[in-house]
């Protein structure tokens, strides 16, 4: 008996060692010096075709070449999720001449096989130390399955809605975005994969919200708003880095030596590689900069390109560019050595290859479904809640769910992880009946069919189940299409049917709850008026309905916040709460100041707002020393009482304005913020530490620049924190 236990614990020892990878990162000191000798060692044993192989980066599909791979002509590959797969893979390596292992991506956004929020949802979460735990998740299970290297987090700043890709970033909000792409590097690395930060950069500034549109930044926000995410990612140990499709003030990322050389390698040091995105190379051509795919080629690898993503164009013309003199050895060798120095940190010559039979038993773990749960949890937003209609009262004896979105079909948005694992997500009527006590019925009512809800299925059925039921929770958002790349809209509103069925519901005289999934921030001008509570979710994942059923329950009190403003109208947009002051501000709504004829200013939701079942008051603003140098920082602190019954997450918010300074300064902006627990009628004093040498902001020529002078600190609840105090900011 004993024996078979410890046989049978060395087994899943095994098993799980085997695929467990460990964290990956940069090595330091000695171990770095070393790798750096064997890359020179590789470096100098190889063709110049091998060369050019490692910077070629193909994937699975029509047209993939295993023969590349065994040849040497193959550095990386992309959207191999199959063990079994992955191992062939591995295995042909085996029979090339130097057996330089291969780099395998994939987009593993928000998840692998437990699926956890969508990014912007995570955000909503405001909780940092979550976020990297779904990210470490992700890796480990995307590890496990043979996977070494994730495109992700992308950390592009945007404050276009219309835009499909806001649900990947974290919102509008430098100071969160960092912090989020930093917990999401460490995440990714802690689990295993190398994490490439992307896209670099501007990419979430296309003109008029449209995907791979142009963009014109100002180098003063380029370095503000858009840089600093990449930054925190670097800092935080991103080994990879991928380039934008877009132009950015008229010159396309992928050849952007100024963004890709000059600042990435020259000023921030960064030492690891960087790809093209899919088939970026080849499109210079039609941003009109290259005449052919070997100009195209030969500009990419100069202005700073290591690998060339699904273009075949590195594959094709390098070595020509090479032997032709257009293309120094010296800089295809730079690039290589990117690359191999990469694969050495991330230890791939030592791995061994995916343990096929290990990796099933690796996916959607109890720890990995937690995670997802609470991340779930915490990331849902109450935006309404008139008359205290959630949670749901002991008096509802009926909940009628309305909405094919309620029933899962899926929740994946980008990778297929084919035949691993168990996909097991809870459909929401099931986990209010779940939640709630026996003895209400919870019926259901797709109303729409899954595309999109574009089409309704039986309006009818569903106007009987809301008129029949005390509560009415209808589950509307977008779906499929409606979301994510090359999903830009110019219409904000729910998408097809969906909001003719919401005015129905609410015509039936039963109070509506409606719970949104959705990608992005909706215009919600309609239901904010109309309907009796609002639950705003980004796609919660593998345990998004569970979370939402906690919530609507009252098992869970919500602490989401708004990451992203809601527009009222999409003539706002953009619409962002870190404005600038005007000299004409709107003060009484008359013409000639800053205002729209026909529309309020200000968001619907505006940045960090969210309800709570509890009301949390704040009292005691203050600042221990009220002249702080700016080499010194102040220490900030507020007393936040829990007013209301029950126990809930307040999520605390700093935020700083400089009214004179020698460039105008945002209104606001975020500095600082911590989630925290409090007991129903519990006080807690939070206390924050603000860095002198944070409050600056950068010139037209992208200097770095701070200014003495009157701080004022606002704490709160959201963007419009009440609460205040105020500091001198002294030369040092
Ligand atoms: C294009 C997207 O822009 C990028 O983010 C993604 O990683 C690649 N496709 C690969 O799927």
């Amino acid at each position: 008996m004993f024996l078979r236990l410890v046989a049978a614990l060395l087994f899943c020892g095994f098993a799980s060692l085997a695929n467990a990878q460990q964290a990956v990162g940069w090595k330091t000191g000695r171990e770095a010096a070393a790798i750096e000798r064997k890359v020179d060692a590789l470096l100098g044993k190889m063709t110049l075709e091998e060369k050019v192989g490692q910077l070629h980066l193909s994937g699975r599909g029509e047209g993939f070449d295993i023969e590349q791979v065994r040849n040497g002509r193959m550095g990386a590959v992309m959207n191999f999720v199959v063990p079994a797969e992955i191992r062939q893979v591995q295995e042909a390596v085996r029979q090339t001449r130097l057996k330089i292992p291969l780099i395998i991506g994939l987009d593993a956004v928000h998840g692998f096989s437990t699926y956890f929020p969508l990014p912007l949802g995570q955000a909503a979460s405001w909780n940092p130390q979550l976020i990297e735990q779904a990210a470490y998740w992700t890796g480990r299970e995307a590890s496990a399955a043979g996977v070494n290297w994730t495109f992700a987090p992308m950390v592009d700043m945007s404050r276009d809605p219309r835009w499909g890709r806001v649900l990947e970033g974290a919102g509008e909000d430098v100071h969160l975005a960092s912090i989020v792409a930093a917990a999401r590097t460490r995440g990714y690395q802690r689990g295993g994969v190398a994490a490439s930060v992307k896209h670099f950069v501007g990419y979430g500034a296309g003109e008029a919200g449209r995907d791979y549109n142009s963009t014109w930044i100002p180098l003063s926000q380029l370095h503000d708003l858009h840089l600093p995410p990449f930054k925190a990612a670097f800092e935080a140990g991103a080994m990879t880095a991928m380039a934008a499709f877009n132009a950015l003030n008229g010159m396309p990322a992928t050849a952007h030596r100024g963004m890709l050389t000059d600042l990435l390698r020259g000023q921030w040091g960064f030492r690891g590689f960087v790809t093209s995105d899919f088939g970026s190379i080849t499109e210079l051509r039609l941003h009109g900069i290259a005449k052919d795919d070997a100009e195209a080629a030969r500009k990419a690898l100069l202005a700073g390109i290591d690998m060339d993503m699904m273009g075949d164009v590195f594959h094709k013309h390098l070595a020509g560019e090479v032997k032709a003199g257009r293309v120094p050895m010296k800089a295809l060798d730079e690039a290589v050595r990117r690359v191999l120095r990469v694969k050495f940190h991330l230890g791939l010559f030592e791995r061994p290859d995916v343990d096929v039979a290990a990796a099933p038993a690796l996916m959607q773990t109890q720890e990995a479904r937690d995670v997802a749960r609470q991340i779930a949890r915490e990331g849902v937003i109450l935006l309404k809640n008139e008359r205290e209609t959630l949670p749901i009262a002991s008096a509802v004896k009926s909940v009628a769910v309305i909405g094919a979105m309620a029933v899962p079909e899926d929740e994946r948005v980008w990778t297929d992880p084919a035949g691993l694992g168990r996909r097991v997500v809870q459909p929401l009527p099931d986990a209010l009946r779940e939640q709630l006590p026996a003895d209400v019925a919870v019926t259901y009512e797709p109303a729409f069919t899954k595309n999109c809800g574009t089409v309704f299925k039986d309006k009818d059925a569903a106007l009987r189940a809301a008129a029949a039921a005390d509560l009415v929770v209808a589950m509307l958002g977008e779906d499929c299409e409606f979301m994510g790349e090359g999903a830009s809209r110019t219409d904000l509103g729910l998408p097809g049917v969906q909001q003719e069925l919401l005015e129905a519901l609410v015509a039936t005289g039963k109070p509506v709850v409606l719970v949104l999934a959705t990608g992005r921030p909706l215009v919600l001008s309609w239901a904010d008026k109309h309907v009796a509570a609002i639950v705003q979710t980004f796609h919660g994942g593998t345990e998004g309905r569970a979370a939402i059923a906690d919530v609507l329950a009252g098992k869970v009190n919500p602490s989401g916040r708004v990451p992203m403003s809601f527009p009222r109208s999409v003539g706002q947009i953009p619409v962002y709460y870190d404005q600038l002051p005007t000299g004409r501000p709107q003060k009484i709504r008359q013409r000639y100041e800053s205002i729209y004829m026909d529309e309020a200013n200000e968001a619907l939701y505006p940045f960090g707002f969210g309800l709570s079942y509890s009301r949390f008051g704040y009292a005691n603003p203050r600042v221990e020393r009220e002249r702080v140098a700016l080499n010194a920082a102040a220490e900030i602190a507020v007393d936040v009482t829990n007013q209301g019954t029950r126990d809930g997450q307040e999520v605390v918010q700093l935020y700083v304005r400089q009214p004179v300074a020698s460039r105008s300064r945002p209104l606001r902006q975020l500095k600082g913020f911590e989630k925290i627990f409090l007991k129903a009628g519990e006080t807690r004093t939070v206390r924050f530490r603000l860095e002198g040498r944070a409050l600056g902001v950068h010139d037209d020529a992208g200097r770095y620049q701070l200014d003495p002078g009157m701080v004022e600190v606002y704490l709160g609840g959201s963007s419009q924190a009440q609460a205040n105090t105020r500091f001198e900011l002294t030369k040092p």
